[in-house]
């Protein structure tokens, strides 16, 4: 089936990274989500980076007007998926939302693949929200999505070949490397390593064991990272590592996640994690 068509359901960093990306490699996109308020923050975030390739002469004056004119904003989800060949779900992390979701969707679309951006909840579990859990698939993508060249492409129990075909083709459209995750696995390949690393250095925090700069500094000496685990954490956003802590059971129990959750310091979203953002990114001493 040809895909012309994609919706995106969330307008938060993944699904405005997302959309961004799929109107780049010249898709029809129409990203929804529940109110006007994050839908223009999401149309602000893709607006701004689309600008800066333009200032940076990555895109051109011409192509920046193309790009926009193929993204289509609403809260309305019946405009956003109906027509739609293909969904993308970026909503929060939470099984019960994500079902509620794909069960409206299934309600107003009946032929589009199906797709969870979920960062490791179980796609088989998800499908069954659906009418047609034989076209749903996980197709994780990597924040900030306009640079991340990975993306996961996660079979769920019942999803079928053409399904797993279609969206590691679609994923390649879009100028991006897919890895077919062929079991289902809670985190998949990259979040199975990288989350449980996360909060066992939330953990070191927790028990005193480190200053965050220090265990920053400690990890980006030895291994020439990019960006330090509570760098990452905060980058990555505290409400998703506590969403998983509270999901999967390979993430280890952290109070202090928990506490930071509790207090709505979510790390670069709400300037406040394990570091201060209001000034832009921590300077960790490397
Ligand atoms: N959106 C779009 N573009 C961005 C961006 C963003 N949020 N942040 C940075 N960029 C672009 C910059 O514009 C710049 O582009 P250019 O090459 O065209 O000039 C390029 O990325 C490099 O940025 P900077 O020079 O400002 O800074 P760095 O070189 O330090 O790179 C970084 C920034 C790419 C964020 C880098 O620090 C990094 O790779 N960090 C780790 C990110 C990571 O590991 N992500 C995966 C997290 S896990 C995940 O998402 C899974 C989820 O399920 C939990």
């Amino acid at each position: 089936m040809e895909i012309k068509k994609v919706a995106v359901l969330g307008a938060g960093a993944m699904g405005s990274g997302i959309a961004q990306v799929v109107a780049q490699a010249g898709y029809e996109v129409w990203v929804r989500d529940i109110k006007e308020e994050f839908i223009q923050k999401g149309k602000q975030t893709i607006e701004k980076n689309l600008r800066k390739a333009v200032n940076k002469g990555k895109i051109s004056l011409p192509k920046y007007k193309e790009i926009t004119s193929r993204l289509h904003f609403t809260t309305d989800m019946k405009e956003a998926v109906e027509d739609a060949d293909l969904v993308i779900e970026a909503v929060p992390e939470v099984m019960d939302i994500k079902k509620q979701v794909f069960q409206e969707v299934c309600q107003l679309n009946k032929k589009a693949i199906l797709a969870s951006n979920t960062s490791g909840l179980s796609i088989t579990e998800l499908a069954k929200a659906t009418d047609r859990p034989e076209r749903f698939v996980g197709m994780h993508f990597f924040n900030p999505v306009p640079v991340m060249a990975l993306v996961e492409v996660i079979r769920g129990e019942q999803t079928n070949d053409d399904t797993v075909n279609a969206a590691v083709e679609f994923v390649k459209s879009i100028g991006k490397i897919p890895v077919v995750v062929k079991k289902d696995v809670e985190g998949f390949i990259v979040n199975r390593c990288l989350v449980p690393y996360l909060v066992l250095a939330i953990d070191d925090v927790e028990k005193g064991v480190a200053e965050p700069e220090e265990i920053d500094a400690a990890l980006l000496y030895e291994y020439k990272m990019p960006m330090g685990p509570l760098e990452l954490a905060d980058f990555v956003g505290l409400d998703i590592l506590y969403f998983a802590g509270q999901q999967w059971s390979i993430v280890p129990k952290s109070k202090l996640l928990e506490e930071k959750f509790n207090n709505k310091e979510l790390g670069m979203k709400t300037a406040r994690g394990f570091y201060d953002w209001r000034a832009g990114r921590p300077k960790i001493p490397k």
